[in-house]
């Protein structure tokens, strides 16, 4: 095992503003550790000039298209990050009523507001058409009767994109791959056609155009080159029949760097290429959902180390963050690197170790094996690439409360979403009539 020189997040530098000044790990120009002090650990913590960058580098990427970026709320629903990204002329895809609400508070405009997902409930479909979204992504025939049916009843007309399952392989994790005839998503591409006629006979359904979405964390560009073609070749086949497709969704899905030893993902001037040569000149309004790939570098979990336990045969770093602050690691085997937030001195030694949280299960564990620099109790460690699919994935297991978001700005922080108290927490509950309270 080499020397750490240091625990340098320099192959980050280009991608996201967490850096070390004189030893110390900052977001922007905020020190971690001050933030600790201040908010208590484990927290979220956001850089707006990653925010701000990635989604300027992934416009830049697409000058010249006629597309449109609709943020995908998912990766991460803070408000304060929506509407950091709203500032800069994002809209919004939406997959819940909450995310819905979430999007119209945080200030995007309905005109701006794509509504994907397979099972969208009646009450979803009323308020979407309520506030006369851009468009819902439809999925299914009976999704489109019920849209229909709801439509006519409230006397408004449904705009709708049928997403389509082009039938390929993502090549990512097999829980985050949505393209394959095998999974739940979008309606075969092959019996699209029958849909469109089928829709087109529908009360109150106006299909505007195609989405798709072929998965997450896609780190090769084949995959997306040979679904934009399938698209393509039914935005000209339905033109034939006279359907006139004028928008395209091609979802999100570009993935980014979690290990700074693993091959760099594509760049968004390439994927935005792939876009170019395959529907560049079909002369319809693009859009795009990308999530992960806006926030995922802009965010770190900081965690306190509890205690060091030296096991029979290993070395465990307990943080005080755990599985359900951060699902990640254990629901995907993902990678997340730990940054020490006070840099070792240079050429010290690193010791492998297993990282883990406080959950009473194994799979509690963000990292196993990994070579860190030597901590001791109390030290904080960042969990960085958190920012996408990690706050908005935790749960209160173990009864622990939700972890508090932080967004820094310059020298500027401020707590987004505070952690809940235990009093908040248990007044959610109630007991049944039959016992007698305590
Ligand atoms: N559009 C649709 C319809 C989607 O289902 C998704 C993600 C996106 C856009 C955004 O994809 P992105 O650009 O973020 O890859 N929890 C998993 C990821 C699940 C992704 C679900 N859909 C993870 O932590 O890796």
């Amino acid at each position: 095992m080499g020397e750490i020189s240091p625990p340098s997040p320099q192959r980050f530098e280009p991608m996201h503003h967490f850096t070390y000044h004189d030893g110390i790990l900052h977001a922007e120009d905020v020190s971690l550790p001050r933030l600790a002090d201040e908010v208590g650990t484990p927290f979220y913590c956001y850089a707006t000039a990653t925010l701000e960058r990635h989604y300027q580098v992934f416009t830049a990427a697409l000058a010249g298209l006629p597309a449109h970026i609709h943020y995908a709320v998912k990766a991460n629903a803070n408000m304060a990050v929506v509407r950091t990204l709203a500032d800069l002329g994002a809209g919004a895809d939406v997959v819940s009523e909450g995310e819905l609400r979430l999007a119209l508070a945080a200030g995007i405009s309905p005109k701006r507001i794509v509504f994907s997902g397979v099972g969208k409930t009646a009450a979803e479909i009323t308020l979407a058409l309520d506030h006369d979204i851009l468009q819902l992504n439809v999925e299914s025939e009976p999704e489109l009767e019920a849209i229909s049916r709801i439509a006519v009843a409230s006397g408004r007309v449904a705009r709708v994109a049928l997403r389509v399952n082009p039938d390929i392989d993502a090549s990512t994790h097999h829980k985050i791959t949505t393209g394959r005839k095998e999974n739940k998503f979008g309606i075969a591409w092959t019996q699209a056609p029958a849909v469109f006629r089928y829709a087109a006979g529908l009360p109150c359904i106006e299909v505007v155009g195609l989405a798709t979405h072929i998965g997450s964390q896609i780190t090769d560009l084949h995959p997306f080159r040979d679904a934009f073609r399938r698209v393509r070749s039914l935005v000209f086949q339905l033109r034939t029949e006279n359907f006139p497709i004028r928008r395209i969704d091609l979802g999100g899905g570009l993935g980014v760097p979690y290990d700074n030893d693993a091959a760099l993902p594509p760049q968004p001037a390439a994927y935005a290429a792939v876009i170019r040569e395959t529907l560049g000149d079909c002369g319809c309004e693009i859009l795009l959902e990308p999530g992960r790939l806006i926030v995922a570098n802009a965010g770190m979990l900081v965690t306190r180390v509890l205690y060091v336990k030296e096991g029979a045969s290993r070395t465990f770093v307990i943080v005080d963050a755990a599985m359900n602050d951060l699902v990640r690691p254990t629901l995907y085997d993902a990678f997340h690197a730990i940054l020490p937030v006070v840099a070792p001195p240079p050429h010290t030694a690193p010791r492998v170790v297993d990282v883990v949280g406080p959950v009473c299960e194994t799979g509690d564990t963000f990292a196993t094996q990994r070579p860190l620099p030597p901590v001791r109790a109390g030290a904080l460690l960042a969990l960085a690439s958190a920012g996408a699919y990690g706050a908005v994935m935790a749960s209160s297991y173990n009864l622990r409360p939700l972890v508090p978001e932080v967004i820094v700005k310059g020298g500027r922080f401020a707590v987004v979403r505070r952690r809940p108290s235990y009093a908040e927490m248990l007044a959610l509950e109630s007991l049944p009539p039959w016992l007698t309270p305590p």
